[in-house]
């Protein structure tokens, strides 16, 4: 077997397959091979090169002309041509949005709709989260076990994102289960069948999304990241067009939601499995911010991220032709030896942590990187307060959308004793 290149296949490169059971339950382990010895090789099974190690996947990452984002958000499973006509008949025309625009435009609107994400920006926005946080917790604090991912981290991040949209809350819960379909409609493997049940939530949400945008635009002076948006689509209707503002309505509300919901249960699951780290950042949670980063490098929400080669290139030595794919495996950098030390240890302390490529890297760098940090952070700030003591219920089975990219578990059970709540006890 060989590359599009004419190089032979490795058997292990053959082998590789991003929705068998070995990368769904762990890509980085899945690739520790790749890392070792064929950092980036073209897998038959996907059609993409896959990009394993840090200082490969960061170089991709850096040259935004030569290996373009326009794939990113690109159906890996086509959809069938009845898939497509149920989309059509609900006029979805998503177009291109900033994850997956080239330059100059990308940078240009970029630049324009950046001031809301910057962090002196959002600090307006931390005493609502807390309270908010703080509503869902006292829904379960005195029941001593909750499926946490149910109880508060599914809901939370959507709930912050339309706030800060300005978009009214009441839509939400559908909302919510349109971006699923989003994930699997993206990255996903579903089979013909599931591809008509995905295509109809998909349409129903893009119909949505309209909907609530176009009730906004009636609305000149409302607060909120999306009407900043369509005032600069009146200043500069040429750098922010009517069609980015219905694709961008629909595509930001997946950037946001379950990435989120993801990283914070697996931020959850691997403190409350490293128990010394927990009770660290209990009795010091001024360590919250630097736990949280070595939790987006060690179990990051985005596991894996695409580009296309626009001319031929070169990627660690391997000759990629025009118009490679490539799937650069962020999950596996963050697990490169020669980058950061002992990378399979979880270490709170790690001094370059933050280096992780969970949010990307270089110009398309995740816009709302400091949004989610900041729910991370209140969350965490409130239960290593509030409940100290949970832990993981043991021997639970954890569940994974089955997918390339957006990794976290369907549920996440834990338990504590009422009885030992620190507010109980002070009371
Ligand atoms: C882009 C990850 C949360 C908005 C991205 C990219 C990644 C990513 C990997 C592509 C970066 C690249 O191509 O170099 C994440 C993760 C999150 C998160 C892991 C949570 C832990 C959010 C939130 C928002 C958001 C909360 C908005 C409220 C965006 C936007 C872009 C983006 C607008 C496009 C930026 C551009 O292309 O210039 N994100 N994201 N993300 N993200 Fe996030």
């Amino acid at each position: 077997m060989t590359s599009p290149t004419g190089c032979p296949v490795s058997r292990d490169a053959a082998a590789f397959d991003p929705f068998g059971a070995s990368y769904q339950l762990d890509p980085a382990e899945a690739l520790r091979w790749s890392r070792e010895q064929e950092p980036v090789f073209f897998s038959p099974k996907l059609g993409y090169w896959v990009v394993s190690r840090y200082d490969e996947v960061k170089a991709v990452f850096r040259d935004n002309l030569t290996f373009s984002p326009a794939i990113a958000l690109e159906k890996l499973t086509p959809a069938p041509p009845e898939a497509v006509k149920i989309l059509e008949s609900y006029g979805f025309a998503m177009r291109r949005t900033m994850v997956n625009e080239d330059e100059p435009d990308h940078m240009e609107r970029r630049r324009l709709l950046m001031d809301a994400f910057l962090p002196e920006n959002l600090e307006k926005h931390e005493a609502w989260v807390r309270e908010l946080v703080r509503s869902y917790m006292d829904h379960f604090i005195d029941k001593g076990r909750a499926d946490l991912v149910e109880e508060m981290f599914r809901e939370i991040p959507m709930t912050v994102a339309l706030r800060f949209l300005g978009v009214p809350s009441e839509d939400a819960k559908e909302l919510r289960k349109f971006s699923v379909a989003h994930t699997l409609n993206t990255w996903g493997r579903p089979s013909p069948e599931q591809q008509l049940k995905i295509a109809e939530d998909v349409g129903q949400f893009w119909q949505t999304a309209q909907a609530i945008l176009d009730r906004m635009r009636d609305e000149p002076t409302g607060e909120g990241w999306m009407y900043d948006s369509i005032r600069m689509h009146h200043q500069h209707p040429d750098v922010v067009p009517e069609s980015y503002l219905r694709s961008m309505m629909m595509a930001i509300l997946v950037a946001a939601h379950e990435t989120t919901a993801f990283a914070t249960t697996n931020a959850f699951r691997i403190l409350l499995s490293n128990r010394a780290s927990w009770n660290d950042i209990c009795e010091n949670p001024t360590l919250i911010p630097s736990a949280i980063e070595e939790c987006l490098r060690a179990a990051g929400s985005v596991v894996a991220w695409r580009r296309i080669a626009t001319e031929d290139a070169d990627v660690g030595g391997v000759s990629i032709p025009k118009g490679g794919k490539l799937l650069l495996v962020q999950a596996s950098a963050n697990r490169d030896p020669r980058h950061f030390e002992n990378p399979d240890e979880f270490d709170i302390y790690r001094h370059n942590s933050a280096e992780h490529f969970t949010f990307g890297y270089g110009a398309h760098q995740c816009m709302g990187k400091n949004i989610a940090r900041m729910e991370m952070r209140i969350i965490l700030d409130e239960f290593v307060r509030r409940l100290p003591h949970i832990h993981l219920v043991e021997d639970q089975a954890f569940e994974y959308l089955p997918n390339t990219s957006f990794r976290g578990p369907t549920s996440l059970w834990v338990e504590w004793d009422p009885e030992q709540n620190p507010e109980r006890r002070n009371r």
